[in-house]
Order: structure tokens, then sequence, then C-alpha cells
């Protein structure tokens, strides 16, 4: 027997304010309430202050509905005759007027805020990272420090960053909640984005512009580190790529050559990006992936078993993906996977 309409309701519109009630905890990691940079907290006093603004507007059109209500309505016994009045000039002119003079008090602030956010110059110790968007992974080049990675993008806790963003391919967008705005990423086109982030720690990104079969795949983590830790990360980052002499891993890197993933991918010093074989198909640069956190676009955690089950198949975990299914099995596999896990 179906249960009534009004227990289903009643049970959507529970389980709906549950889940939006456990997004906002702190436990879920794409959280915009929690401020992470000055742009953060810029936009985030903007939200507090509306919804202020939005609460008190709703107290006064609420308590002068019931009043009206209670004021104006017929009582019992009481002879009454409906009222004939059509029009009236002076609230006509009240409900417009009030409505353009909040949206006007509110886009002071909010247009102070778009300039404060939209730098148009920086100082030159502004780290400057060029982001390219791509189906469906993020590239990140330090232009200031010669490196090139991707998904995982490392900032300097204190430091500006300005990031200027561009797309390989079709419309995407560039979002660390925590951090800041979001920013569409667009083909043929220059977008940036500049704050100074100063709350240490790991902040998950997510691409928020529909592009395709694996949009919702398309995740990053962003690091702030002390000055420190960033240095190091710089100087392991810009340091040749690990040649294994033995074992599973120099097997793994033999593998790695003659298999097609040296057209998509650069290893510095060994293998390069070919546009003439792969299109505009480029993969991630590899040099240090095995000091990555995760892999496919962030999706997974870089393990051997997650690193492997992607080679195996890369269209089931990120459907879409244009890295092709190369049919290596049992001790290729492994030896593959041991080489890429062993580029620290
Ligand atoms: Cu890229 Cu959605």
């Amino acid at each position: 027997m179906k249960p009534p309409v009004r227990v289903i309701n009643w049970a959507s519109l529970i389980g709906a304010l549950a889940a939006g009630l456990a997004g906002c905890s702190a436990k879920y990691p794409m959280d915009t309430l929690s401020n992470g940079s000055d742009f953060a907290r810029r936009i985030h006093s903007i939200y507090v202050a509306v919804n202020l603004i939005d609460f008190i507007i709703m107290l006064i059109v609420l308590g002068v509905m019931f009043a009206a209500i209670f004021w104006f309505s017929t009582r019992v016994g009481e002879p009454g005759e409906p009222s004939t009045v059509t029009s009236d000039i002076r609230l006509e002119v009240a409900w417009t007027a009030i409505p353009a003079l909040i949206l006007v008090f509110i886009t002071v602030p909010t247009i102070r805020t778009i300039w404060a956010t939209q730098p148009d110059h920086w100082s030159p110790d502004t780290l400057t990272i060029k982001v390219i968007a791509h189906q469906w992974w993020w590239e990140f080049q330090y232009p200031q420090y010669g490196i090139d990675t991707a998904d995982e993008v490392h900032l300097q806790a204190g430091r500006m960053v300005h990031f200027s963003m561009q797309s390989a391919d079709i419309i995407h967008s560039f979002w660390i909640p925590t951090l800041g705005g979001k920013r569409d990423v667009v083909p043929g086109q220059i977008n940036s984005i500049t704050y100074t982030p100063d709350q240490l720690g790991e902040f998950y990104g997510q691409c928020v512009e529909f592009c395709g079969d694996s949009h919702a795949n398309m995740r990053l983590r962003g690091f702030v580190q002390t000055k420190d830790d960033f240095d190091k990360w710089v100087k392991q980052q810009q340091s040749p790529p690990v040649t294994p002499t033995e074992g599973s891993a120099a097997a793994g890197a033999q593998i790695f050559a003659n298999a097609p993933c040296a057209i998509c991918h650069t290893v510095k010093g060994i293998s390069g990006f070919s546009k003439q074989y792969a299109g505009n198909f480029k993969g991630p640069d590899l040099t240090h992936f095995g000091s990555r956190t995760t892999l496919a676009g962030s999706i997974l955690d870089n393990t051997p078993e997650n690193l492997a089950k992607w080679i195996q198949d890369p269209d089931k975990v990120k459907p879409g993906a244009n890295m092709p299914t190369l049919g290596l099995q049992g001790k290729d596999l492994n030896d593959l996977v041991a080489y890429l896990e062993s580029l620290k």
C-alpha cells in the first residue's frame, strides 16, 4: 500500500534539510563558509551582511502582513462590505521605491568587493601560476620556477598568488571554495584570479562549469604551505626525475618509454608531449607523479592499487577520458605502476 502523499513530502523535506545542513558542517571539504584567503573573507562578509538585511526585511514584511491580517479582517458577527479600492498610488510608489533602495544599498559593498578582489597590479613577489584546463584535469605551470604539475596546486601562506587561466578545449571553471571565488576558464581568452591564502592546509576544489562526461570528475586540491614547506616542494619539483636502475621500477621505465604513454605524458629529460602524435590530448606531466597525493583528476588517492585500476581501464574510472586502454596486464602493469610511483 502506498504511504499517504503528505508523509512522503515531509520525509523528503527532512531529508533535504539534513543533507543541506550536513553540507554546511566542517566535515565536508567543499566549504565556502570557512575562509582561507582575503578574497574569501571579503565575499563572506557580503554574504553575512546581505543575509542579515534580508532577514530584517523578512521580519518586517511578515510583521506587517500578520498585523494587516488581524487588524483589517472582519470579526465574527460584524457586518462587513468587501473593499472596493482597486489601487493606491502611495502603496505602488512605496513598494517600487523601497526594493530599489535596498538593491542600491546592497550594490555599493558588492561593487567595492568586485574592485577589491580584482586587482590589476600586484607586487613582483606575487606567485604566478598558469592554469590550463583540460578535459578533465588541471595543469598548473609555475613560470617563476619552471614547474609543470597537475591537479594539485601548491601555494604559500601569506604570499599573493595570481592565477592566469586558459582552456585547452572548452569552457571550464576554477574553484577552490575555501580559498575564494570561482572563475570561468575560457578557450582563447585569459581570465585571472588573485588572492592571498592565509590558512594552512589542504583544500578541495572542483570544476564548476559543465564540460562533458567527466565534469564531476574534474577535481583539484590546493595545498597552502608555510614558506619553508613551499620552498622544499619547489626544490623537489625542480629536481630531475628518478631513474631507477634495477628491479620492477627499472623494468617499468622501459615499458613507459616503449608504450604510447610517452606521446602524451612528459617525464622531464626522458619523454615529452608530442603534438604531432597526440594532437591536443596532452596528458599530465609525470616527472614527480609519485609525490602527488591523488590521481586521475584528483578523484582517486595515489596508491599503487588505484593507479593500476586507472591504467587498466581509464574510461571506467573517468568516463570519456582521453587516455587509451593499453591492455597491460600482470607483471608489465605492476612494473609500470612501480616506476610511476617511484617518481617522487
Ligand atoms: Cu571542466 Cu567541468
